[in-house]
């Protein structure tokens, strides 16, 4: 067993017991996190593993010639970052979060690894979907229209470098917008998942998957199943890899209360489209006008922001890193355990455009609660927008 967290078998998910069922709802419940285990895809989680080392092996000159054009783009991005990905997003159809799909030339045999990975992690997402409509009172085959045809996959290989003794959390914690999430992770381990208040490290077991589940299953079921928190933390000098498979339903699909998790009378959980759920309402970002990556932002220029920072949390909050890439400016705040990734983009003359992100590049505008953190957001933005050379009406 890994600590508190359940361990299941991938082929128990097609005639799932009455105990499977309740591990999986005293998972969603609890943390959001559960192991799958004899996933029978063991041959395409070693290959894709093998192709994600390779990638990263590359001369950066090699890995930029795919590089990103913005922070939501499919591609390379992180080279002078802690956490490097490769993101390989297989929509139906040009996404404007997300672009076409375009394959890196090497290593040699990536994209056919990929893509039975993909295939093998889809009917595995769909599986755990089926239980958790079983548990939610709704026919296994709720899910099956808005995750068929035209469902996106967004999968995200990474690598996590050494990390410096005075930064050990290349992933600050956070949750994901999507409603599952299968993780591939090496033996080095660094994952952590949030339970009940505490850090649960979520130990590399062999041919297994982390399953968790993110902010869409929690608007989905009114916070019975509430998302999952998650962050990485690496030992000093530990070099981690892992693949991360995300499944979005079909662009079409209003995200809604479930049928059956509408007894709450007052719940302010509205419907809203795929594309305002992502964030994807906002003006599509244009290409940085060089092939310019992430840079660190001087330490001059920063005194506002960290001046926005610590005022208005009385403290709590620090700026911890800022870089550069392109017309984007990332920043990431720490509160003690907590950290969040903020990003902010020049757009078209006019539009504003302030979000905040973590990891995967969407969008957390709507999601982010804590009062203190929004105070740090309302004071912030000005300085933030001052970095791009541009005032900002806040
Ligand atoms: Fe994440």
């Amino acid at each position: 067993m890994g600590g508190a967290l359940h361990v299941l078998a991938a082929a128990a998910l097609e005639r799932p017991s009455e105990q499977v069922l309740g591990a999986i709802d005293d998972a969603a419940r609890r943390h959001g996190t559960l192991y799958l285990t004899e996933t029978g895809a063991r041959h395409e989680i070693a290959s894709a593993m093998d192709m994600t080392r390779a990638f990263f092996a590359l001369p950066l000159d090699e890995r930029m010639s795919i590089a990103a054009r913005g922070p939501q783009d499919f591609g390379y991005r992180g080279a002078d970052r802690s956490s490097q990905i490769l993101a390989l997003t297989r929509t139906p159809a040009p996404h404007p979060l997300f672009g076409t799909i375009r394959w890196p030339p090497r290593p040699a045999g990536l994209q056919s690894a990929i893509e039975a990975y993909l295939d093998r992690m889809y009917l595995i997402a769909i599986r755990v979907l089926s239980v958790v409509a079983r548990n939610l009172d709704l026919a296994p085959d709720h899910f099956d229209t808005m995750f068929g045809r035209g469902a996106i996959e967004n999968l995200q290989l990474r690598h996590y470098d050494a990390q410096p003794p005075h930064n050990p959390m290349p992933l600050a914690a956070h949750s994901d917008p999507p409603p599952i999430t299968l993780i591939a992770q090496d033996d080095v381990g660094g994952l952590d998942t949030l339970c009940e208040g505490a850090w649960l490290p979520v130990l590399p077991l062999e041919d297994t998957l982390v399953c968790q589940f993110g902010t869409m299953m929690e608007r989905w079921t009114d916070g019975r199943y509430p998302a999952n928190v998650h962050r990485v933390r690496c030992a000093e000098g530990a070099s981690r890899y892992s693949i991360v498979y995300n499944l979005l339903p079909r662009r079409d699909t209003v995200i809604e209360r479930l049928p059956s998790c509408r007894a709450n009378a007052s719940s302010n959980v509205e419907p809203v489209t795929l594309d305002d759920f992502l964030g994807a309402n906002l003006p599509v970002q244009p290409p940085p006008a060089s092939t310019d990556y992430e840079r660190p932002v001087d330490e001059p220029a920063l005194a506002g922001c960290r001046e926005a920072v610590r005022g208005a949390s009385g403290g709590s909050w620090s700026l911890e890193r800022a870089s550069r890439s392109g017309d984007t400016v990332m920043l990431q705040l720490h509160a003690g355990s907590q950290g969040i990734d903020l990003e902010m983009s020049r757009v078209q003359e006019g539009r504003r455009y302030f979000r905040s992100m973590a990891g995967f590049g969407f969008s957390y505008r709507n999601q982010i609660t804590d009062p203190s953190l929004l105070a740090v957001l309302g004071r912030l933005v000005p300085s933030f927008a001052a970095l791009l050379g541009r005032s900002f009406d806040a």
